[in-house]
């Protein structure tokens, strides 16, 4: 299977995953073929784009980070955590089951340690917030797991990522959906967010201070340019320096608002841009190796004019996928399999973008 953008998908073509819906209900089912009606319907619901399967990539397998019913049984306990605080209910049954998915997702992502983050997002635009919650819980354990963290600092870590925006219920909902770019005050208003995220957490979650460091200081930066403290370096503990980071790097891949989703090699470049600025050197180092700025079953365009698939990512040469190319310029070629990592005769080919427009297909 590969990943078609929205704006190449055409009539015919055969999904070969699920895409799922604002309440996660199955929009689309696998193995369907898309008319131009489902095509607009996808357009129109601002998904990036479908996995397909067709004859350039039948035998291309692409493996979930983590399943997609942990994925959706957790963005809903997430959803169903954020309703209760904001109705002044107890939130201590939901807050159980957050911390057994957790577990779940830690689980899952041991079992496959080895294996580069794959993170091409299907989620819906409207259900970013419960969504968003969910990648950067999973980002910041893959990180942790990176780093050799153990098993109880993990489920620590995961439950900071996954509650780092808890804060957010506080906030005026005008604020928080507001279309546009904030005024100066509104941002003063949303700034307030991680600290009272951390308050709530402390005091009415009772979760230990790591975790509720890590709600309080994922918007302190490296540089002591962040808030609400203006921490630096050091000061900042290890679980705000990783979900700082999984938190913008998830933000910039998704659809938002105020502007159209990033592709991961994109944010990845903010990522490296951010070395020592914005970020924590070590937890940039580990998270360029872990996550792939060409996820597997990606379209991307080589500096030769080439047209290719991704078909494996290594982590020490992460710009440097193995590929199917399967055009060259624009005519259509019997596809074959390049490794950019090892072949030095194609040392000077590099990639030089994500297919993400129409046209070319
Ligand atoms: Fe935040």
């Amino acid at each position: 299977m590969r990943f078609v953008p929205a704006g190449c998908l055409r009539e015919g073509m055969e999904t070969a995953k699920p895409l799922y819906g604002r309440n996660n209900e199955i929009l689309l089912m696998a193995g369907i073929r898309l008319s131009q009606k489902y095509i607009d319907s996808i357009r129109r619901k601002k998904f990036s784009g479908v996995y397909i399967n067709d004859d350039l990539s039948r035998d291309i397998d692409i493996v979930n980070t983590i399943s997609d019913e942990l994925r959706i049984e957790t963005s809903r306990g997430i959803k169903k955590l954020f309703m209760e605080i904001k109705d002044h209910n107890d939130p201590r049954a939901t807050m159980k089951s957050i911390v057994q998915q957790v577990d779940g997702i830690i689980e899952e992502l041991l079992a496959n340690k080895n294996v580069m983050v794959n993170m091409i997002d299907l989620k819906c635009f409207d259900n970013y917030t419960y969504m968003h919650s969910v990648n950067v819980a999973v980002l910041s354990i893959v990180v942790g797991i990176a780093m050799g963290f153990e098993r109880e600092v993990l489920t620590r870590l995961g439950l900071s990522a996954i509650l780092h925006d808890i804060g957010k219920v506080f906030i005026s909902s005008k604020i928080i959906n507001k279309p546009g770019v904030l005024t100066d005050k509104e941002f003063d208003e949303m700034k307030k967010h991680s600290q009272l995220g951390y308050d709530y957490a402390r005091r009415r979650l009772k979760l230990s201070q790591a975790v509720c460091l890590g709600i309080a200081e994922h918007h302190e930066k490296f540089d002591g340019s962040g808030y609400p403290n203006g921490k630096k370096g050091g000061e900042i503990s290890r679980f705000g320096k990783i979900i700082v980071l999984t938190d913008i790097y998830d933000a910039l891949t998704s659809e938002r608002p105020y502007r159209g989703a990033q592709s991961p090699s994109e944010a990845m470049e903010y990522i490296m841009g951010g070395v020592e600025t914005l970020f924590d050197p070590r937890v940039s180092t580990v998270f360029i190796r872990k996550v792939a700025p060409y996820p597997v079953g990606t379209t991307v365009l080589l500096s030769n004019g080439d047209t290719a698939i991704v078909l494996e990512n290594y982590e020490e040469v992460c710009l440097r996928p193995r590929v199917r190319v399967i055009k060259r310029g624009d005519e259509d070629v019997t596809p074959f399999d390049l490794n950019l990592a090892d072949d030095y005769s194609l040392l000077n080919i590099v990639i030089t973008s994500t297919v993400s427009d129409d046209g070319a297909f």
